[in-house]
């Protein structure tokens, strides 16, 4: 999955097989814009901050954070050395575009020291999983070789129906565990949306999508993108037991109205009234329950002395 992936990113462009909540509209990119500068307010403003994004795509939402900032927290825009962490040089290009002056890194250990905002929209769904199938008493792990699914017996402390599905994300829970520390140590908050589970539940999510349609994962590897659900659960676990703080998860729905979606969308339709069909249309996808709203999810890992951060009070 991760060769897969790499391949994918390294060579296509992924916005023809799917689209993103801040592809979708200026306004996700503009509260989250927000909800960073009343962060960094709450981390006592430090100066420099390093906003950093995991997985930017074609970094509109990182755009849309700068542009809007920029106008309503200038100090806050001010203070920001922007890092992007993304491995495909195709996608970097564009970002270049987009952000110029950003500095790119391969990997999260590569940011610079110091306070940090991370934002990472739909990049842990991206990372590699590896499945167990109960089969009988036992279990068995299931791998992919010469393009198909093939099991090997493995040993899995748990009990499940015939034919559950386990999946296990060890490259997501070490970014986490790496993040983690880092907001423990060094000071920060990150901001991660995916799509996902409250619970750690069974079930095979693995998925490929082409041209926004579910597709054969082990047809032409590396021409669709692969991804899997996240188990929030485990990430809010994991970030806790290296002694971060952990806010939500709550679901995109909720923390987007509480950051103000609605206001937003009712001041663009009063300036824009032609267009405020559109962003009626785009507040429903990101909001409603049916659409993006209750299946993405959002949690802020911090660093313990933070106060509650937008979106996450009670
Ligand atoms: C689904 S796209 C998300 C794009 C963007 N966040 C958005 O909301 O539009 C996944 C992004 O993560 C990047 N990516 C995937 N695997 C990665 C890895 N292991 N390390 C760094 N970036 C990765 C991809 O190149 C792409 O930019």
């Amino acid at each position: 999955m991760a060769r897969a992936n790499a391949a994918y990113y390294a060579t296509h462009d992924p916005f023809a097989d799917f689209t993103t909540a801040p592809e979708i509209t200026q306004m996700f990119g503009e509260l989250i814009g927000a909800w960073a500068a009343v962060t960094w307010a709450l981390m006592g403003a430090p100066v420099p901050l390093i906003l950093a994004e995991a997985g930017p795509g074609r970094a509109t939402l990182m755009r849309d954070v700068l542009r809007a900032t920029a106008r309503v927290a200038p100090d806050f825009r001010a203070a920001c050395h922007v890092h992007f962490i993304e491995t495909s040089p195709r996608l970097r290009a564009v970002q270049a575009e987009a952000v110029p002056g950003a500095a790119w890194h391969d990997s999260l250990d590569d940011l610079p020291a110091g306070p940090a905002i991370l934002l990472a929209n739909e990049f842990l769904d991206a990372l590699p999983i590896r499945q167990f199938v109960r089969r009988g008493a036992g279990w068995m792990e299931r791998f992919v070789a010469e393009g198909r699914f093939v099991e090997q017996p493995a040993h899995v402390e748990r009990e499940a129906p015939e034919g559950s599905v386990v999946e296990v994300n060890d490259a997501a829970s070490a970014w986490i565990i790496r993040l983690a520390s880092r907001l423990v140590g060094q000071g920060g908050a990150a901001l991660i949306l995916d799509y996902g589970t409250l619970e750690s539940l069974p079930g095979d999510s693995l998925q490929a999508l082409r041209c926004g349609r579910p597709a054969d994962p082990l047809r032409d590897i590396g021409s669709a993108d692969l991804t899997a659900h996240v188990d929030f659960a485990a990430v809010g676990r994991q970030a806790s037991a290296c002694g971060a703080a952990v806010w939500g998860p709550v679901t995109q729905g909720d923390f987007l109205d509480r950051l103000g979606l609605r206001h937003r969308a009712a001041s663009l339709a009063r300036a824009n009234p032609q267009r405020a069909a559109e962003f009626a249309a785009a507040m429903d996808r990101l909001a409603a329950p049916a659409r993006m709203g209750t299946l993405f999810k959002v949690v802020c890992l911090a660093h313990p002395a933070l106060p509650a951060p937008p979106g996450f009070a009670a």
